[in-house]
């Protein structure tokens, strides 16, 4: 049974059927009260989502002790049929603030967006749970490999040869 047939789903991009939940509001909010056992995991998302063994969250904001809710907010939150699932997505720039830098695009994912001169914001950070320094050394390997440590590719001659024309600017637009 395909769920998103009746379940709006913009991960395939079915608008389902009028008067029924979108799939995440249903899948969410139902299970909220009724998560048994698993309400006692650490992180509760992982009852469903990857995994306590996955790891899908590993980056320098669990390494901070951050966890899911801290950013995407409860089951409850998360199922609030006002959202947009898969578009309404928590953004770097909520909590990240700093003079002269700017963050996610507007009305774009953080995926999607780019900054210094159209560069994708992954390219410097990695993915979005997977932000770099990540506790899995795996994701690390990329950044020692092209500068030599860990963390935000901040080494200009990783993509400027002979040294960089002028100081680093963060804007997708000096
Ligand atoms: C033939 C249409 C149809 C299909 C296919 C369908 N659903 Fe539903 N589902 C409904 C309707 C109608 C409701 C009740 C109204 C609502 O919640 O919007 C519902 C309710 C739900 C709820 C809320 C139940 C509760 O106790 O509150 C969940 C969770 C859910 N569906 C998940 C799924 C999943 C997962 C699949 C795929 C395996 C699926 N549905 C497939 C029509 C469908
Ligand atoms: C009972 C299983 C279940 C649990 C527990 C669960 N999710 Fe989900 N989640 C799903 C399913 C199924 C989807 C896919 C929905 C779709 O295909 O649109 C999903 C999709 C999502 C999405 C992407 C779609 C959207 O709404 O933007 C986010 C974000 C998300 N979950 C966050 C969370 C967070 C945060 C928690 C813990 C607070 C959590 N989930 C717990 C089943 C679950
Ligand atoms: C530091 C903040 C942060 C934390 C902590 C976090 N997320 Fe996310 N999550 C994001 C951002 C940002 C996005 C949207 C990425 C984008 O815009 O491309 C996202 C997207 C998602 C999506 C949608 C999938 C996708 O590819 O867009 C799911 C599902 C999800 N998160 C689940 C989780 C779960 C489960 C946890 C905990 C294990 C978690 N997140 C922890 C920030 C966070
Ligand atoms: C819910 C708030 C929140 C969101 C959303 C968030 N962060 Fe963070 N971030 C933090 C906190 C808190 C820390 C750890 C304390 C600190 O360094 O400020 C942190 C740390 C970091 C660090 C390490 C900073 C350093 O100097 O060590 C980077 C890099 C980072 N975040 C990038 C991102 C990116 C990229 C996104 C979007 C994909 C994002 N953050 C989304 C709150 C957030
Ligand atoms: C060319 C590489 C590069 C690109 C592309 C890039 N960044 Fe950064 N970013 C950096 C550097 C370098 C820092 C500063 C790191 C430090 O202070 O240690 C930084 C810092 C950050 C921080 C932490 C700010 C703080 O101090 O709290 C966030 C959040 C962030 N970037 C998000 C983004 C987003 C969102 C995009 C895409 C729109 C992006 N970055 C594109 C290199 C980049
Ligand atoms: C991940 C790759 C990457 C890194 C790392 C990087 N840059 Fe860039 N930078 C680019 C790209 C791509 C352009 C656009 C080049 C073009 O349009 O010809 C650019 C353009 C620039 C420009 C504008 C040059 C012009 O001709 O308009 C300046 C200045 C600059 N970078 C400085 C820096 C500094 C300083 C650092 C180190 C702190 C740095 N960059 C790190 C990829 C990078």
């Amino acid at each position: 049974m395909l769920c998103a047939s009746c379940h709006a789903d913009n991960a395939l991009g079915l608008p389902g059927e009028p008067g029924v939940s979108n799939l995440s509001a249903a899948m969410h909010t139902a299970h909220a009260p009724r998560m048994g056992p698993a309400g006692n995991l650490t992180e509760v998302c992982y009852a469903c989502h990857p995994g306590v063994r996955t790891q899908c969250q590993r980056d320098v904001h669990l390494a901070n002790g951050m966890t899911c809710t801290q950013c995407h907010g409860n089951m409850v939150a998360v199922g609030n049929p006002a959202r947009e699932p898969w578009v309404d997505e928590p953004r770097c720039g909520t909590c990240h603030a700093r003079p002269g830098f700017e963050f996610e695009q507007p009305n774009t994912l953080y995926r999607d967006s780019v900054g210094h001169k159209n560069v994708h914001c992954y390219a410097c950070h990695g993915s979005p749970h997977a932000i770099t320094p990540t506790v899995t050394p795996l994701d690390n390997i990329q950044a020692n490999y092209v500068q030599g440590h860990p963390g935000t590719i901040d080494t200009c001659t990783v993509c400027h040869s002979g040294g960089p024309p002028g100081g680093f600017f963060h804007k997708r637009d000096d």
